[in-house]
């Protein structure tokens, strides 16, 4: 069965075995028969294909989840509680809150996926990321075969990071996530320089959570490449936090090299680090550092395969490491 479809980097690799389940219990029936028949690897599961690298054939079962719906629940009169399965479309979630006037996810338009991928990696953009407006989840422990509930603090959410990519990778499946969103009295955040500019330049002054995610939605079309036409995971590498002694011997060398303080660590774009070596627009073979923003690594031909992809990482790794003795760590799923 090829993959080709289910990842956006559209890297053709076949599975061996291919399941989509549509509720708990065609899942719950998937895996059963899994663990009876003499198939031991563990399942690969898919949400959007959106954050994964997949550099070879999987030998297994690869379960795509479908499960689809969203419920509601008044929290009080200016908080609802939205609960979303984990099959919905990541940017049709947000689509629908903004349509019932709901505020907190709008600096999250346009980024693919699924809900049920959203809290692997706690995704964030523009200045917001899930945890900010994320209650719980409901996931699947896939040793007892129990559903459990995971609070905002279980899931040990940090920057790209959580629980669920850390200690308990691999062993749950998340079947829904829930937020928690205003009604009426929204505070928007734009203080992210391109929010504000793109509001300025659509001569916005009062933006409403509306045109927050309008501004947001401009902006990533502008340097993202759509997957839908060249194939990409969005950020392949980590923005890396180095301590603020490292960066102040960097910033002798490199005076323009920009960084934000956090703590006693300042972070440093990846994108920056990458042009700086000479990457952003260059292409090797199949694969290439997208040409509007070089953090982004992109399948350029529609060709490229997963092992070229990675192969093309470690070789910005190599440089960034050799020109700022700084290791970037990949971001994307490596499978
Ligand atoms: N920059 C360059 N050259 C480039 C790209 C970036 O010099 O080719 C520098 C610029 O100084 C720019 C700065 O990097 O001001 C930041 O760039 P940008 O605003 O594009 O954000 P980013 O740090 O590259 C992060 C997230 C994105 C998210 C944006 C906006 C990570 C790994 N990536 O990118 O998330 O959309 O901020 O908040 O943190 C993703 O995870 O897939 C993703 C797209």
């Amino acid at each position: 069965f090829s993959l080709k479809k289910h990842n956006t980097f559209g890297v053709d690799v076949s599975a061996k075995y291919f399941a989509v389940v549509s509720s708990v219990d065609e899942l719950l029936h998937v895996l059963k028969n899994h663990q009876q028949s003499n198939i031991n690897d563990q399942p690969l599961f898919l949400g959007g294909g959106s954050n994964i690298l997949l550099t070879k054939d999987f030998n297994g079962l690869v379960i795509q989840l479908n499960l689809k719906g969203i419920t509601e629940g008044i929290i009080d009169d200016n908080t609802v509680l939205v609960t979303a399965q984990a099959g919905e479309n990541w940017h049709q979630f947000v689509q629908y809150c903004l349509n019932k006037n709901y505020g907190g996810l709008e600096n999250l338009s346009l980024i693919p996926g699924n809900v049920g991928t959203s809290p692997m990696q706690n995704i964030g953009a523009y200045g917001v990321e899930i945890k900010d407006r994320f209650v719980s989840c409901k996931v699947l422990n896939l040793e007892t075969l129990e559903i459990e509930n995971f609070t905002n603090k279980e899931c040990k959410f940090g920057y790209r990071e959580s629980f669920f990519k850390r200690e308990g990778k691999g062993k749950y499946v998340i079947l829904e996530v829930a937020f928690r969103l205003t009604t009426k009295n929204h505070s928007v955040k734009t203080e992210y320089g391109a929010i504000s500019s793109e509001l300025e330049n659509l001569g916005i002054q009062n933006p409403t959570i509306q045109d927050v995610s309008k501004a947001v939605i401009a902006i990533r079309q502008s340097k993202l490449p759509d997957p839908k036409l060249i194939g990409n995971a969005g950020s392949f590498f980590k923005n890396p936090s180095i301590p603020l002694v490292q960066f102040n011997d960097l910033k002798q060398k490199f005076e323009n090299i920009p960084g934000y303080p956090n703590g006693d660590l300042v972070k440093v774009p990846a994108g920056w680090l990458i042009e700086q070596c000479g990457w952003k627009g260059k292409q090797i073979g199949n694969v290439a550092s997208h040409k509007l923003q070089a953090l982004v690594i992109i399948n350029a031909t529609g060709e490229a395969s997963g092992k070229e992809i990675f192969d093309f990482s470690t070789m910005i790794i190599d440089s960034v490491k050799e020109k700022f003795g700084i290791e970037l760590e990949r971001e994307v799923n490596i499978i």
